[in-house]
């Protein structure tokens, strides 16, 4: 019968993986084991603390709906949605940074004609977006589909309200870039928001003292074929979350000045009831293969 120390109780459960016929999942969960027996023994951990973390990733599972998805909240507030990120694309040759997907992409939008205002029920102060979208060497990427989304004037996603479900999107469209590659549209002004506090990442947050706030931001999904797809956002300039985004998700070059403007009317040449403001963006994509995302959540059978 055999008997482990601390040491040797590990090398006996990365050895019991060694027939696993997959090599991968096979290097994966022996790396694992290594990582969380490192972990115990760095720790000491005691039962207690191990039992709170079984009852802490319990409530977290408990919390998961078909439209919530409390365990990639946890990933992402831990740094690792964005460390797996990372590892991902470390080489961008030139090409826009990425960042979190975040869980309030709802799959493909619908297709939008360019320039219209997708927040036209919202109050708020307006936005007028105009980017495009290029190859590495800053030649137009025509006809590329484009997935926009932001959070409202309260920090809510329209996916998030009630009213979702009978109403339809806002804030939410899809582009599809000109044969210049530009793409244009009219909303208004995101502003910071807090991740949802309501279960137990966010009471995690709350309680390490922590605060739980996104700095304002605009989602975009570019997805062109021959490219990789580029999911990132852009950022307001001076917001005063941008040092310390909850989930770790700002980098330099996605935060972009926001001008204000007062001139009477707006790029297209249509009239500004109010002062309004001006994002423009470039978005350069790297060659290569890949689908766009499944919707953080999609179930599981919908995602594999
Ligand atoms: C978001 O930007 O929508 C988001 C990303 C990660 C966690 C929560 C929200
Ligand atoms: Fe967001």
């Amino acid at each position: 019968m055999p008997q482990f120390n601390d040491t040797e109780l590990t090398a006996a459960v990365i050895q019991s993986f060694e027939e696993a016929p997959d090599p991968r999942a096979k290097f994966l969960l022996q790396e694992l084991v290594k990582s969380l027996h490192d972990y115990v023994r760095r720790t000491d951990l005691t039962f207690a603390e191990w039992e709170y973390a079984i009852d802490f990733l319990t409530r977290t599972g408990h919390k998961c709906t078909d439209i919530r998805q409390e365990f990639i909240l946890l990933s992402d507030v831990l740094g690792v949605s964005m460390l797996v990120d990372a590892v991902n694309h470390r080489d961008r040759d030139g090409a826009t940074e990425t960042t979190v997907l975040g869980p309030f992409y709802v799959g493909e939008h619908k297709v939008t004609p360019d320039g219209t205002d997708i927040s036209a029920a919202l109050p708020g102060e307006r936005l007028y977006v105009q980017a495009r979208v290029t190859d590495l060497d800053g030649k137009p990427v025509a006809g590329a589909p484009v997935d926009v989304w932001h959070a409202d004037d309260d920090g809510f996603y329209d996916s998030q309200k009630a009213s979702y479900a009978t109403q339809g999107p806002s804030s939410r469209a899809r582009f599809i870039t000109g044969d210049d590659g530009r793409f244009h549209f009219r909303t208004i002004l995101p502003c910071s928001y807090p991740i949802p506090t309501d279960g137990p990442v966010g009471e995690m947050i709350l309680q390490t003292r922590r605060h739980p706030m996104r700095p304002a931001h605009v989602h975009f999904l570019v997805n062109a074929p021959g490219y990789q797809p580029l999911i990132t956002h852009v950022f307001m300039d001076g917001d005063k979350y941008l040092d310390s985004d909850v989930v770790f998700g700002v980098k330099d070059e996605l935060v972009a000045k926001i001008e204000k403007r007062t001139d009477a009317a707006m790029p297209d040449g249509k009239p500004a009831a109010a002062p309004w403001h001006l994002m423009s963006y470039e978005f350069r994509m790297k060659p290569g293969e890949g689908s766009a995302p499944k919707p953080m959540m999609a179930k599981a059978s919908e995602r594999a």
